[in-house]
């Protein structure tokens, strides 16, 4: 076992690992952190989506030992600080981009690290974007809409599907 250390979420957290475990199995396993999710075992799926320094990653791609010393963000850390939920969340929320929610912590991540890179990006860019993130219930058309609308945009030009 080795000792890594991380910044999760604004915290420094410790743990012990094998040199197998994934970045989703510490932060899920040792730290507790659910909302990031695992739902598929061929990185397909994007559920297990967060930040690492600042770049969006699944983090079922990486090991938990090469993001010793790294800045970490989940989605337990993307409320404002008197836990309502921020402007991509709401977004989400009010323009019914989840059903089930299984997708939703990932697709937020994603969202989020869109958004820093391209503050307004088009639907085109939003749906390229969000290739590496499946959803089963939704049919994305209403995810889309949420990002649009959280970027500032008109959420309604977007033809209904
Ligand atoms: S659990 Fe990571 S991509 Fe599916
Ligand atoms: S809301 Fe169910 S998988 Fe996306």
């Amino acid at each position: 076992m080795t000792e890594v250390t991380m910044t999760v979420n604004g915290k420094l957290m410790r743990g012990e690992v094998e040199g197998r475990t994934l970045l989703v199995s510490f932060l899920r396993d040792q730290l507790g952190l659910t909302g990031t999710h695992v739902g598929c075992d061929t990185s397909q799926c994007g559920a297990c989506v967060v930040h690492v320094d600042g770049k969006a990653v699944k983090s079922c791609t990486m090991l938990a030992l090469e993001a010793d010393g790294a800045e970490v963000a989940t989605i337990e850390g993307q409320a404002d600080a008197d836990g309502s939920l921020n402007v991509i969340q709401q977004a989400f929320q009010d323009h019914h981009g989840l059903q089930c929610g299984f997708c939703t912590p990932g697709m937020v991540m994603s969202a989020a690290a869109l958004l820093k890179e391209n503050p307004k990006p088009t639907e085109d860019e939003i749906r390229h974007y969000l290739e590496g993130n499946i959803c089963r219930c939704t049919g994305y058309h209403n995810i889309v809409k949420a990002i649009l609308a959280a970027s500032g945009q008109e959420a309604a030009a977007i033809a209904a599907e």
